[in-house]
Formats: C-alpha cells, structure tokens, sequence
C-alpha cells in the first residue's frame, strides 16, 4: 500500500519540522466557512508536536497569482488553528524574508509558527529551486501532509524535496491508502456519482470508472453538457460547448461495454428548472424523458408540452425527484458509492430551513448514503464543493471516508502519480 517514509520512520525528536499542509479552505470576508482540512491536519500536527519538534507550517490559499492579496491571507487560519489546538499558533507576514528566519530561529520545542500564503511568490507555482532552498532554511526535515495539493508539482510539493529529508504525515498516508483500496479492491457492486460543473476536469476519471465501475450516475452542470450531447435542448441551462465532443466520446463508450455486460451509465432524466438563480425564483419540474406521466392513460387532461420541455428562458439548476428517485435506487443496490460533486446549485440558500430550492437532489443522494432507505453501503466523498456541503450540513461523520482532496482525489482515482507523493523518501 502505502510505500513512503512516514514521520515515525525517522528520528524528529527536537528537531525543525518544515510542514506542508493545505489550508486551502474556503473564507467569506475573512471568516473560514469550513475548516475541514484544518480540523483533518491537527493528528499530524499533534504527533509532531509529541515529538518536541519547533514546527512550521507552510500552505497556499486561493489563486492569488504570485503577488500579496490581503484577501488570500492564512492569518484566519492561524486563529483557527490555534482555537483548535489550545495553544499559540505564531503568524510570519511573509512565507520568506529576514523576519520570518528570525521568527523561526526563535522557536522554541513545541511551539508553531505559519508562515503567509505561498502563493503570493510567483516561484511557488514555478517549482522554483531557489525559491525551495530559501523554505528549506526553516527545517531539518520536510514533512508532506497536503494531500489537496500533491498532485500539482510546486516548490513546497516537489522542489522542496531536492533539499531536505522529506517523509509523509498521517493524513497523506490516510487518504492514499483509502482512496487506492476502494478503486484497485471495491466492494462491488461499485456506484460512482458524478457532478459538479466541468466534464473536462473529470474526463480521466470518468474513464476510469467507466472501466471500473458497475454503476455510474451523472449530476450537476456536467450533466447538462452530457444532455446537450444527446440532443436534449437545455435552454439557458450553463453547459460547456466545447466539452459535447468529449461527452459524446464517453457516452459511445459508456454504450459500448453496457452492451457487453452488466453496466448502467445514467443521466439525469428529469430537472428541477427556473428562469432565474435565485432563492425567490419559482421553480418547476421538467421530466424531458416524459415517459411516467404521459403514460398515465386515465389522467384527465393530456400533459402540456411543458412539462417535458425546458421553456427558452429556463435553466436547469437540480435534477428532478425521478433521477434523484434512479439514483438513490442504486445507491441501495452498491456495496461501495464513490461520490465526487454535486447534483445541483447547492450554494442557493433557502427561504426557510438549511435545504436550498436546488439542493434537494444533493439531499436524495446524501438520505440514500447514509443508510436512511434501509441499505448502508460504504461511501467515499471527495471533491470540493461536495465536501463544504457535507460539512455545512454537519453529516461529515455520516460518510467512511471524506477526502480532503480535490483535484488530488480525481487524479488518484484516475490512477495518475502524484508528483507531490512521488518525491517523497520511499520506506
Ligand atoms: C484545492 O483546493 O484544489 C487544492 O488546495 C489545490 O489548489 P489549486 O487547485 O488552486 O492548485
Ligand atoms: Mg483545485
């Protein structure tokens, strides 16, 4: 399984710890909305302290593109982590400088200093080697434990390594080992659902749960461009154009092993539409297969043509009760669900209670997970925007497994090396 040196393979009794975590969280005028990748890092961070060691901790936040942005600043995070932790967490205005080596050179065993965001030097992204060594004067060792972040090769993932003794922290070793087993040995059936909004970001593990898989299930705005793909006219509804190729490619795909053995590739068959994102707007429900309700011989009145029909001005923002219905079905049939991204606009708070009009299939998915149709299957959350509502809702503990990976995760599922794995020392 795991093949890297780990913090217990070698000797930090005492020692400088240069640590890398990804405390890329998600803030709101200054106020951290989730502070899940915070709250995942305190056990590394605990052992090291357990160690004596002077600990400094490096991370990026945001994009802020290589310069100072006030807006981007892990100062939040130092409050938080210290609130987390009960002890003093010591802030460096600067990831580099004369100041912070002497920030560092004061450090006493057991004390912690976070240094500025990363990102706003250009030669963090650049993978710069200079820019390493100069990261490098803070530690005896280097210590890999954002797993968010290994899949991009920077300085502090990669470069960093060509300087000093590197090994894995506890979360880094969690996540791989998790997320290798459930893809190379599932429990199967195996059930993947897909949302979020770019097919293009997720072409690889698409592919590769095509291969793998028994079921997979698409939401999101993802699905839109697979529905466009299929000739469905989705209106307003946002969709990637350029991305209908790569969609028709998956869905031939698809197609081609459903016919050889058992396999189901489904998209959405009806949506929760509206003319406006808004929580005021009204919504309706379109079931653009139409095959339920206009089958219904004895209803009274033929369906108008709109209730299969996107009207011009609509968009579709949620799958509808059917699709949501479809999935959670299968979701009773899995022995493992892996799920990356949403099924809808769950940002759109509601008028009254926590679930918002474009959340409800997001809902279906989350009930059916946790068991609440009478089958518990193990499940694997990643990604993001799914992650940040799973923790708002308060159910991260209602899943096996949730990933502090983005990015990261998709890439391993995929089966990609992780450049900021690969670069650490091997057991
Ligand atoms: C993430 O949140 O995806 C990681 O922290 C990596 O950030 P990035 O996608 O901006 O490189
Ligand atoms: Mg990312």
């Amino acid at each position: 399984m795991f093949t890297k040196k780990m913090i217990n393979d070698i000797d930090l009794e005492g020692k400088r710890v240069l640590l890398r975590a990804d405390y890329n969280v998600p803030l709101d005028n200054g106020k951290i909305t989730d502070d899940y990748r915070i709250k995942q890092s305190l056990n590394t961070v605990k052992a090291l302290l357990d160690k004596n060691v002077k600990l400094v901790i490096c991370s990026h936040l945001g994009r802020p593109e290589g310069k100072p942005n006030p807006e981007f600043s892990l100062a939040p995070v130092a409050e938080r982590l210290s609130q987390l932790l009960g002890q003093d967490v010591q802030f460096a205005k600067d990831c580099i400088g004369d100041e912070t080596k002497k920030m560092v050179d004061r450090l006493q065993p057991r004390q912690i200093l976070l240094l500025e965001n990363l990102r706003f030097h250009p030669e963090e992204e650049q993978n710069d080697a200079d820019f390493a060594s100069k990261l490098a004067l803070y530690g005896d060792v280097f210590v890999q434990d954002g797993f968010g972040v290994v899949h991009r090769a920077h300085a502090s993932t990669e470069a960093i390594t060509h300087h000093l003794p590197s090994v894995a922290g506890l979360l880094l070793e969690k996540e791989v080992d998790v997320i290798t087993r459930v893809i190379d040995t599932p429990d199967r059936p195996l059930m993947a659902i897909v949302g979020g909004a770019k097919i293009s970001d997720k072409i690889d593990v698409l592919n590769k749960f095509i291969d793998i898989a028994d079921f997979i299930a698409i939401g999101g705005a993802m699905a839109n461009t697979f529905l466009a793909a299929e000739g469905i006219d989705i209106a307003k509804s946002k969709f990637e154009p350029n991305d209908v190729p790569i969609a028709k490619d998956i869905l031939a795909k698809a197609r081609e092993k459903s016919q050889q053995e058992r396999f189901i590739f489904y998209i959405p068959q009806d949506g929760v539409v509206a003319n406006k994102l808004d929580k005021n707007a009204s919504t309706r429900i379109v079931d653009w297969d139409a095959h339920m309700i206009a089958e219904v011989e004895n209803y009274p009145k033929q369906p108008p043509e709109s209730s299969r029909v996107i009207g011009e001005d609509e968009m579709i923002l949620d799958i509808g009760p059917f699709s949501g219905a479809f999935i959670a079905g299968g979701i009773q049939l899995a022995n493992t669900v892996v799920w990356n991204g949403t099924m809808g606009v769950t940002e759109t708070p509601s008028l009254q209670g926590p679930v918002g009009p474009f959340a409800r299939g997001t809902e279906l998915v989350i009930d059916a997970i946790m068991g609440d149709y009478g089958h518990q299957t193990y499940s694997l959350v990643g990604g993001g925007d799914t992650v940040g509502y799973v923790e708002q809702r308060g159910l991260i503990g209602a899943f096996d497994h949730v990933s502090t990976g983005g990015g990261a995760s998709l890439e391993l599922m995929a089966g990609r090396k992780l450049p900021g794995v690969e670069a650490l020392q091997d057991k």
